[in-house]
């Protein structure tokens, strides 16, 4: 079977699985974490290489007050409490996001998170938090006007290699697969750029209720895609 070396999730339906159960929308997202659990065990444990999660959009914040306040929480708190597990299994966790508009104690969280885990290498696990990827794009293109500017860089310079070094996922490799969960058919921001040849794998099932044997059938639909990259 052909393994992708990165797959990415959009993590969607945690409020309708909640909804369903006619419970408040935070008990999907605490369930929600609990999906996330299971993946990355399971990627450790089989090799994969690379997985990228959507924790939080920058579009997220247009929720209720409420809402916005738990998810920070409940993301704060889980890598928190699971930091020495993550640790055991080997993870190395990166976050990917505009860290700059967080409070200064939710930055710390994360930045803790990836110093504690930065000599692992079992599995790479990047959380898109506060992320978009047009901030993304915008952010890199930012940061290269402001390195011509400085003399450090020429226009002629900037190639499509150099403008990716500038985005959040730096020398990552580009997402392989990416599944998106909760029956919605769209990127809603996500890694815009890195996309450009991934395979899509969409899910109606509700990323609370997503579990390994709904993750093997994203990994053998993949392993029957034939990517041709513009080429026959
Ligand atoms: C995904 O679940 C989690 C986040 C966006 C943080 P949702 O909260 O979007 O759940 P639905 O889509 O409303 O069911
Ligand atoms: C995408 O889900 C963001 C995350 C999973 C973090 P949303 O629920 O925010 O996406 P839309 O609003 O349905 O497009
Ligand atoms: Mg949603």
């Amino acid at each position: 079977m052909i393994v992708p070396k990165h797959v990415a999730i959009i993590m969607d339906g945690n409020g309708r699985w909640a909804n369903k159960r006619k419970l408040p929308r935070s008990f999907g997202h605490r369930e929600g974490v609990n999906a996330l659990k299971r993946i990355v065990k399971y990627c450790g444990n089989e090799g994969l290489e690379i997985l990228t999660v959507y924790a939080f959009s920058t579009e997220n914040w247009q929720r209720p007050a409420k809402e916005v306040h738990y998810l920070l929480k409940l993301m704060e708190e889980t890598f928190s409490i699971e930091i020495n597990e993550l640790i055991q299994q080997g993870v190395c966790i990166k976050i990917l996001g505009d860290l700059s508009t967080l409070s200064a104690a939710h930055r710390r969280i994360w930045e803790a998170a990836e110093a504690k885990t930065q000599d692992n290498n079992r599995l790479y696990l990047n959380v898109a938090f506060n992320y978009g990827g047009r901030n993304e794009i915008t952010n890199a293109a930012r940061k290269i006007a402001q390195k011509v500017k400085s003399g450090g860089l020429s226009v002629e310079q900037i190639t499509e290699e150099e403008f990716a070094k500038y985005l959040y996922t730096g020398d990552i490799a580009d997402p392989d697969l990416i599944i998106r969960t909760g029956g919605e058919y769209r990127m809603s921001n996500f890694l815009l750029w890195q996309s450009a040849y991934s395979e899509w794998y969409f899910t109606d099932v509700l990323w609370p209720d997503f579990d390994v044997s709904e993750f093997k059938k994203a990994l053998s639909c993949y392993s029957k895609r034939h990517r041709r990259y513009g080429r026959i």
